[in-house]
């Protein structure tokens, strides 16, 4: 023990200012605030989140994240159907530097710091972000089949009950599904994907530290749900903890890729010819008795799979199929508005010898992470949070498509080189001569008599954090609006003061000061939960709901002012926003809405919809006119939590606008700004 203490201290005396430094804090984290990220949350009443377990592993704090969105004035409770998704528009083609694009400004806060120049403002630790989604076909059941996307309505974590035995036959693998899979449990990844991680290999030539890994139950296999910073093998959701940690993952995945922000660009090469979203990526294949595939193999590289009676598979990624192309002549030569079409076996093939036509996201993109404060959650350049302009994918086929984010913020130090560390590294007491360059909990010999001990924990000096949306939809756009260049503003923040919605954001327009151009579009649309009480103990903060209006209820709406500095609207008749926008799109059909009937939707965030009957004669319009409906409450108490909105071009000048419910002078402010040019 003397002689290995000896061993490390050295080491360890040249790091020891950098150790301190970044090893004591140990609550890092990341928080999506638009889109709204879940932290594991659904839509509990409560300051701190059910359960950390529900969807995926954020290693955040307990509170932060937001509730799903509710449709109506009521929590959606049991019924998924009255929960709202955020309905974005694709893009309307892939082509680069073609306008028909959408764009969503995803904002986050994070812990540590990231990013910026090394020269000028070193940052303590190696960093990179890495955004990604998922989407499938929407359906028109809320909740779907066993493997559609979707939220669930409890916040327990889907169940998984392992294999009996290695040798599982297909009914019993069938029956195990079918039981653990329950429609009200949220759905991101599938039971396969998690019971494939369950049953395979880890990849052995990881670096490990001095974590002792275990064995899965009763299978015997040191599978990939064992990690460095996950050793016991905890289950969130059906995440694969091994996918989790590593990027680029080296098996197929169902995430394409987004984004890399990285601290260091030398290394975009290396993210972008890995993602798999142009990259193919192998996994074992074996066969159940009647020759149909099994969703799992033990075998985690092509040598032992081969020699077990397994084949290895080469798969691609896809956004969507274009089964229209039936032979890999025709699939390879289209290029349909940028896209790229690939002849290739889809990273989910049942029949692993059937090529298909698929159609792949473009490469990942990777920049420079723009700096962020060490220590300082959120603090970005000039004080604003950290953003991304994502870009929304097109689909050609022109379905509606269901869909989840996720961000991941990876950081790691110094005290080993990130890339090149692995398993020869790892700490093994019976081989003489192999010392891992971390070890849990060292002492570190300071020449004195006494040892100081630093506080590291080896699960986590190179540690991902996580945040995910609830789920959302990417719509085909409608023939008005196909080559429309869309930006999109939302809603972010809940219902509380500072203290009390921390680390979540209080309200404000997300962008708060978008310029665009008269021949731009601007999509508006926001969602609310009723059920953002903030109750319970508080956990590490406060709890309460501070803010105008129905406890626990999030409302906006949208009215002119004439100056940000005030904070009264401007009465209709002086006001010129909603003269000079012009409706290319709107919720609930026609877009022949006057001015004064686009200004009454908006106010009153969809309660109303016309002031007269006689400008709304259609049926789908009968319950939302001023004259005959039930008073709007001033607070909007009654008005729906979400507003699918519309899309809308202004002509040129600036427009101020604020929501009345939650702007109160020198408690909170939502007021934005629109620039026309
Ligand atoms: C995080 O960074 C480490 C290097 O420090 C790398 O091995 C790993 O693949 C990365 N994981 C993710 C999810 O980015
Ligand atoms: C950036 O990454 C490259 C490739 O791994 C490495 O050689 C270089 O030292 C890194 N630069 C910094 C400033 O960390
Ligand atoms: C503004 O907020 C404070 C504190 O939350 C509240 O007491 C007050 O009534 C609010 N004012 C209005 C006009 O809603
Ligand atoms: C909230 O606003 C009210 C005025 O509406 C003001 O009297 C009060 O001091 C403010 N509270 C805080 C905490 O700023």
């Amino acid at each position: 023990m003397l002689g290995k203490l000896y061993r490390f201290s050295m080491r360890w005396i040249a790091g020891f200012t950098l150790c301190l430094l970044v090893l004591h804090e140990t609550a890092a984290d990341l928080y999506l605030h638009s889109l709204r990220g879940s932290n594991n949350r659904l839509n509990e009443a409560t300051a701190t989140r059910a359960n950390a377990n529900r969807v995926f592993d954020s290693q955040n704090n307990n509170r932060g994240g937001y509730n799903v969105g509710d449709v109506d004035k009521d929590k959606s409770g049991n019924d998924e159907g009255k929960q709202y998704r955020m309905q974005y528009f694709q893009s309307g083609s892939a082509t680069p530097g073609a306008t028909d694009k959408s764009y969503i400004t995803l904002e986050w806060t994070n812990q540590h710091g990231c990013g910026g120049s090394e020269d000028t403002d070193p940052q303590k630790q190696n960093c990179h972000m890495v955004l990604q989604y998922m989407c499938q076909d929407d359906v028109s059941s809320p909740v779907g089949t066993a493997d559609t996307l979707r939220n669930g309505v409890t916040t327990q974590t889907p169940n998984h009950n392992r294999a009996q035995s290695l040798q599982e036959n297909k009914a019993t693998a069938q029956n195990r599904k079918n039981n653990n899979v329950n429609t009200q449990r949220v759905l991101q990844e599938s039971w396969d994907w998690y019971d494939k991680c369950y049953m395979r290999e880890r990849n052995k030539g990881l670096f490990t530290a001095d974590q002792k890994l275990k064995k899965n139950n009763g299978l015997g296999v040191s599978a990939a749900i064992y990690t460095r910073q996950n050793p016991n093998g905890n289950r969130y959701g059906y995440e694969c903890p091994e996918e989790r940690d590593y990027f680029p993952y080296w098996h197929p995945t169902p995430w394409t890729d987004i984004a890399v922000l990285t601290d260091n660009t030398t290394l975009c090469s290396y993210f972008q010819e890995g993602s798999f979203n142009r990259k193919a990526y192998g996994e074992c294949v074996e066969e159940y008795g009647d020759g149909s595939r099994k969703h799992w193999s033990k075998w985690n590289n092509a040598q032992e799979c081969t020699a077990n009676g397994g084949q290895w598979v080469v798969f691609s990624s896809y956004i969507e199929k274009a089964p229209q192309y039936t032979t890999a002549g025709q699939c390879n030569s289209q290029a349909e508005r940028g896209n790229r079409y690939v002849w290739a076996v889809p990273y989910d093939a049942t029949d692993v010898t059937k090529a298909e036509c698929l159609v792949q996201a473009p490469p990942v993109d990777c920049k420079q992470a723009d700096w962020s404060r060490s220590n300082h959650l959120g603090n970005g350049v000039n004080g604003e949070a950290n953003r991304y302009q994502w870009t929304l994918p097109f689909f050609p086929s022109n379905s509606d498509k269901r869909c989840v984010l996720r961000m991941r913020y990876n950081i790691s130090t110094d005290d080993y080189a990130p890339y090149s560390t692995d398993s020869t590294k790892n700490l093994n007491d019976g081989i003489e001569g192999i010392a891992s360059p971390i070890e849990d909990n060292p002492y570190v010999d300071v020449g004195g008599r006494s040892a100081l001990r630093l506080n590291i924990n080896t699960d986590q000096t190179g540690r991902i954090f996580q945040d995910r949306s609830h789920v959302f939809k990417l719509l085909s756009r409608p023939a008005e609006i196909k080559s429309d260049k869309i930006f999109n503003v939302n809603v972010r923040g809940k219902r509380g003061n500072i203290v009390q919605v921390y680390p979540a954001v209080e309200y404000d327009f997300i962008p708060n000061n978008l310029q665009m151009s008269a021949t731009d579009s601007v999509h508006i649309q926001w969602t609310g939960s009723n059920s953002h009480n903030n109750g319970g103990g508080g956990g590490d903060g406060q709890a309460g709901d501070e803010g105008q209006g129905q406890g626990g209820t999030d409302r906006s709406n949208i009215v002119q002012i004439a100056d940000l500095n005030d904070n009264f609207p401007m009465p209709f008749e002086r006001s010129n926003m909603w003269n000079n926008a012009n409706i290319r799109w709107i919720y609930h059909g026609k877009t022949d809405v006057s001015a004064e009937n686009l200004a009454v939707t908006m106010a009153s965030a969809g309660y109303y919809r016309c002031v007269k009957k006689s400008d709304c004669p259609e049926a789908e319009h009968n319950n939302y006119i001023v004259e005959t409906k039930t008073k709007m409450n001033n607070l909007l108490n009654n008005a729906p939590a979400s507003f699918q909105g519309a899309v809308l071009r202004f002509q040129r000048g600036t427009y101020h606008y604020m929501s009345t419910r939650n702007n109160n002078f020198s408690n909170r402010s939502q007021k934005s700004t629109i620039t026309v040019v």
